[in-house]
């Protein structure tokens, strides 16, 4: 199913069954005395999870201000070492990871390119995440098959001695878990600092490829857990959100609204959360023949916006922001990028269960 090279392989029994389980059923295998082990779906997270790891990834960036507190992060996982395996193309999930594992100490290795790896002699992909846990204590992981991170985590939950955590970074057009947490992490800072309030009752905007963007998708799951939240998808028809999403928000009982229409929304909501067209997962060139410029924010668009209004992007950005929007309070992008960082290494802190060693220092001392 994973096999690059098309050579034969010999794939462990059981996966596909496990696989085609319902989500709910599949979950528990992930967790470990209670806590969650491997990071693999945004239906994961719970609130009380996410606002505990927000004052985490508070605390770290405030300890890191300082060579004093910076040194003593480093030895926080000085213990520990990561794999990151990215074979799908990536520049802040890689790097706010790599970065978020030396921030602690962490030792990193990596994999980009499955071709350097002995999957092209006819090793299968369970064999390759074995042989991976051998040598580190977590892997991180990115892959254009949804199931990829999943199916490492089985592996390792159910093959072998050595059970070591497993991070999703991205699979395929499905999840990007870890993005969606700090994504919240942006808006929660965004709005305290903007209306001295949270994420309750505020009015999120979606717009451009809802359909193919796995950030949207995991986002949506996220901000189910707040109260009276709404949320607006503006996309062209083509790129509407999945119905799974929409079922999952109704289940949930989450306001949302489905448009075409941009520029005569902008003033009406809390936060915008721009994407870019996902082309690389066209089977048949479907971007070209959409014209998405109708949902491009511009520099003259800013004074339709309200002034506590927060402006975000996962990034890469082609045209959807002008750069011009960059210098403007409201836009958040470039921080929320940054923020990927302190998030994660909150979450490595956490898998490791050394959050204690980051809420026993004194900050007083900063
Ligand atoms: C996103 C991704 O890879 O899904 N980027 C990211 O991780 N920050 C968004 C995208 O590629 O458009």
């Amino acid at each position: 199913m994973f096999n690059i090279g098309g050579v034969f392989v010999n794939h462990y029994s059981g996966w596909s069954e496990f696989y085609q389980q319902p989500l709910e059923q599949k979950l528990p295998l992930f967790l470990l005395e209670e806590r969650l082990f491997d990071i693999l779906y945004a239906q994961q997270f719970s609130r009380q999870f996410l606002e505990q790891l927000f004052v985490l990834a508070d605390r770290i960036r405030a300890i890191a201000k300082t060579k004093e507190g910076s040194d003593y992060l480093q030895t926080c996982l000085s213990d520990k070492r990561a794999l990151l395996v990215f074979v799908q193309p990536s520049t802040r999930t890689f790097l706010s990871f790599e970065n978020a594992c030396h921030l602690l100490g962490m030792r990193t290795s990596e994999i980009r390119d499955m071709s350097t790896s002995s999957e092209v002699k006819g090793e299968s992909p369970e064999d390759s995440i074995r042989t991976f846990s051998s040598y580190v204590d977590v892997i991180i992981t990115r892959h254009l098959d949804e199931g990829f991170a999943e199916m490492a985590a089985w592996v390792l939950n159910t093959m072998t001695q050595r059970q070591v955590p497993v991070i999703n970074g991205g699979s395929g057009k499905d999840q990007h878990p870890t993005q969606a947490l700090l994504d919240m992490y942006t808006l929660q800072r965004g709005f305290r600092r903007r209306c001295k309030s949270g994420i309750d009752g505020k009015k999120i905007m979606m717009v451009g490829d809802l359909k193919r963007g796995r950030t949207v998708r995991s986002l949506c799951r996220l901000l189910a857990l707040y109260d009276d939240v709404e949320i607006v998808f503006s996309s062209p028809k083509a790129f509407a959100m999945r119905e799974d999403i929409l079922e999952f928000l109704s289940q949930k009982q989450v306001k949302f609204s489905i448009t075409e229409e941009f520029e005569s929304m902008l003033g009406n909501v809390d936060a915008m959360y721009s994407t870019r067209i996902q082309d690389e997962h066209d089977t048949d060139h479907e971007s070209s023949s959409v014209d998405a410029k109708a949902f491009y924010l511009k520099e003259s668009h800013l004074e339709k916006l309200q002034p506590h209004t927060v402006i975000l992007h996962p990034f890469p950005r082609r045209q959807e922001i002008d750069v011009a929007v960059d210098s403007d309070s409201r836009a958040l992008y470039w921080k929320q990028a940054r923020n990927g960082m302190w998030i994660r290494a909150g979450l490595l802190l956490y898998l490791f269960r050394r959050e204690t060693l980051v809420h026993d220092y004194p900050l007083a001392k900063l």
